[in-house]
């Protein structure tokens, strides 16, 4: 493996990805604020009408709507709840990225979205578990967004994994994340960081995406919410879902007993949840919430 590609190169790599819409920024940094109401999610809605008329399209799509007309906003998020419409935002603000193929992780169109969508349904079930308090919706959409910098690494890793892959599994690297680095400069971790600054995003979520494979490097006050996300990222692959060559190829950093008290049955009963909560959502999204 030889770095010919250059950390300058990525970094502009990032700065070319769209700039995520005002409200959409807007909506992420209400929804990690713990006094906020669903009332305060609507009006900021509200004031793009593009952003409402997607949402609803969405809401009444036949599998979601059951038959239902919901002709109101303020119906359809009581309807359907705040962790379902920002997955919805989002999904329609970053859909390039969410769909990217992954072709340098040897995984499929759409895996990039599953496995983060089981990973923030994941996260917002172990935030109880921390011991010091952790923001469930906080949790929630880190989890969403823990790994998009795979989508950008991922064109530069092309060519790349067989080896990558290897030298892990010879361990040449204590996980994929080293590889990353030394194939192309930077992780995905890093690489999602810089994303998050490109779009600016509110603290502490550009933290939870640059530590979640290593949450122990990040500021001690948010080690209990990097722990959340780095346990529900390894337990989403559990569950059986991934992203091609680096899944179950990262380690589960044993310091979680420290900031999180789940038990082996804890972990066993969340996989299983999480599984079927997965599989409704994705029934009743039937494709339709999926980024375009
Ligand atoms: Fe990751």
């Amino acid at each position: 493996m030889t770095t010919t590609i250059t950390r300058d190169e990525i970094i502009a790599a990032v700065k070319k990805v769209p700039l995520i819409p005002t409200s959409g920024a807007r909506l992420l940094q209400v929804a990690n604020q713990t006094d906020h109401s669903l009332a305060d999610i609507i009006a900021i809605i509200k004031c793009d009408a593009a952003l409402t008329g997607y949402i609803l399209k969405i809401i009444n799509s036949p599998a979601m709507s059951r038959g239902r007309e919901i002709a109101s906003l303020d119906r359809a998020v009581s309807l359907v709840g705040e962790d379902m419409i920002l997955s919805i935002v989002l999904s329609d603000a970053a859909a390039q990225l969410f769909q990217a193929d992954l072709a340098g992780y040897a995984a499929t169109q759409g895996d990039l979205w599953r496995q983060d969508w089981r990973s923030a349904i994941a996260a917002k079930k172990i935030a109880p578990y921390a011991k010091q308090p952790v923001n469930p919706d906080t949790a929630f959409t880190g989890g969403l967004l823990h790994d998009l910098g795979k989508a950008i690494i991922s064109h530069f890793l092309k060519g790349k994994i067989d080896a990558m892959v290897a030298a892990v599994d010879r361990g040449d690297f204590t996980d994929y994340s080293g590889a990353e680095q030394k194939a192309v400069g930077l992780n995905h971790s890093e690489i999602g960081y810089e994303l998050a600054k490109h779009w600016q995003l509110p603290e502490p979520l550009p933290s939870v995406i640059r530590y979640h494979h290593h949450p122990l490097e990040g500021a001690e006050a948010l080690r209990p919410l990097l722990f959340v996300v780095h346990l529900a990222d390894i337990i989403s692959m559990m569950t059986g879902s991934g992203t091609g060559a680096d899944t179950m190829r990262h380690q589960i950093d044993p310091a979680y007993t420290d900031y999180v008290d789940l038990s082996r049955d804890d972990i066993a009963r969340i996989i299983f949840e999480v599984d079927n909560e997965f599989n409704t959502i994705m029934s009743s999204l039937s494709g339709e919430g999926e980024p375009k």
